[in-house]
């Protein structure tokens, strides 16, 4: 049997890990919904949940990644042969794959927004021109296609060059980039005119704005941010070393993740504010702020506006990239560990189909926005089924196979790496895992179904 590939250094697998975890969840989509959901108070419930289900279900799907040596499609095969567990494996490819078709979609408008400030297109504009081209290019019928396609092409050239050449050398190299460049970017929001009145929509909490819907959606944003619920760090795990340190690099991980996010929102939100944009604009609101940041805070030095938008929305295309390379992993490992076919075929079928599901959110967005359900077009009817009903439920079930039903001394000998490391509070992460986990998610659906109340 051939060697199974796995990353090459711990803190290779480190940053592969994050960047999985960072990406347009902590930059588009964490300060859109922290702007739907009214600001403070639903930061709080997300940091929350981030600890109690993020940390411990992280260090779950490690567990089984590692142990089992397979991708989250086989590996509660292995862990649990001939059991109904498989299925738990098999539907959770299905959802990165829901997923990666959308999410695709969001990255291709980076790569145009990149490719649009390398032609110095935000110059001279002002708030109102930068919300009018982002809904006429949103809504075009070809246009954001094109890059939708090039950003799965971008994703599949990665993952056919395997797992170390490919993701985690790119993931080494950007990922501290990225942080840099984000904290020049707070800094210069911070101090646009009016940039108080943002800080305080994210400091202040309101807790009278906390509903059971407020749960469901910091729930939702947590496991999407930290990449959990699909078995996408289940499968990064199983190529994790023997000497790496689950909760060390899951601590790392969620930090990091937590950090990049709270930062983003530091971005968004003052310059929102500042220019009289309501920060409940939905998917568009980085879009349309950004643009102005740039203008705004570098206007007597045009050259330097210049290079920060170029470089900031490249790296925006980059963290997404390590992202959908870690979506399509999940799917491509598993049809090659399952149905024995090469890992480029595998990776084209992945492709092909994820282009063409892509092509039906973006489309929804614009010419195909009549087409709904429960009043969701198929863009925000993908985001809602994922993020916040099968993330969640992928992450309850994960934690009950390991409270319940694997083996304690499994997840003890993956924590400790074999007995070599010290091992703290590891009662408390079975009983997280076991009982706190599980029912708070499962409190949460109930309430959303009105069946209890919270
Ligand atoms: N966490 C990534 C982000 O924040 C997106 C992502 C990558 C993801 N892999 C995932 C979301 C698996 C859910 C499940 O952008």
């Amino acid at each position: 049997m051939s060697v199974r590939s796995g990353f090459g250094s711990k803190i290779g697998a480190v940053l592969a890990a994050a960047g999985s975890a960072v990406g347009l969840g902590n930059i588009w989509r964490f300060p859109y919904e922290v702007g739907n959901y009214g600001g403070a108070a639903f930061i709080l419930v997300y940091l929350l949940f981030i600890f109690l289900l993020g940390l411990p279900i992280m260090i779950a799907e490690f567990t089984i990644g590692r142990h089992s040596r397979a991708s989250t499609g086989e590996a509660f095969q292995r862990l649990a042969p001939n059991t109904g567990w498989k299925w738990l494996g098999y539907s959770t490819v299905w959802v990165g794959f829901i997923i990666l078709s959308y999410y695709s979609v969001v990255a291709g408008w980076t790569l145009k927004y990149t490719l649009k400030a390398g032609l110095n297109g935000f110059a001279n504009q002002n708030p109102a021109d930068f919300v009018a081209a982002f809904s006429s290019f949103s809504q075009h019928p070809y246009h954001p296609l094109l890059f939708l396609i090039l950003f799965l092409v971008l994703t599949h050239v990665v993952i056919v060059k395997g797992v170390k050449d490919g993701i985690e050398r790119y993931s080494k190299i950007m990922m501290p980039v990225l942080f840099i460049l984000i904290l020049v970017l707070a800094a210069c929001s911070i101090t646009l005119p009016n940039a108080m009145e943002g800080i305080e929509f994210l400091m202040r909490p309101d807790f009278s704005k906390v509903t059971g819907k407020v749960f469901l959606g910091a729930m939702g944003q947590a496991f999407f941010s930290l990449s959990l619920g699909m078995g996408c760090l289940t499968t990064y795990g199983s190529y994790f070393r023997k000497d790496t340190n689950l909760p060390r690099t899951a601590l790392s991980v969620a930090g990091v993740d937590t950090f990049v996010a709270i930062m983003s929102s530091l971005i968004i939100f003052p310059a929102a504010f500042s220019i009289g944009i309501s920060p409940d604009a939905g998917p568009s609101l980085i879009f349309i702020t950004l643009p102005n940041v740039f203008q705004q805070a570098f206007s007597g030095m045009p050259i330097l506006a210049y290079l920060f938008s170029v470089s900031f929305y490249f790296l925006l295309a980059v963290a997404a990239l390590t992202s959908t390379i870690s979506m399509h992993e999940v799917s491509t490992a598993f049809l090659h560990e399952r149905f024995k076919i090469t890992r480029q075929r595998a990776a084209i079928y992945v492709t092909s189909s994820c282009i063409f599901l892509g092509i039906f959110c973006s489309l929804s967005l614009g010419v195909l926005s009549h087409i709904t359900l429960f009043d969701l077009g198929i863009f925000d009817l993908f985001d809602f089924l994922t993020a916040k009903i099968m993330l969640p439920l992928g992450g309850m079930f994960t934690s009950i196979f390991v409270g319940w039903r694997l083996e304690r001394s499994i997840s003890y000998v993956e924590i400790s790496n074999n007995n070599t490391l010290k091992v703290y509070f590891f009662g408390a992460y079975i009983v997280l895992l076991k009982y706190i986990a599980p029912l708070a998610i499962g409190a949460i659906f109930l309430s959303e179904l009105g069946i209890i109340r919270l």
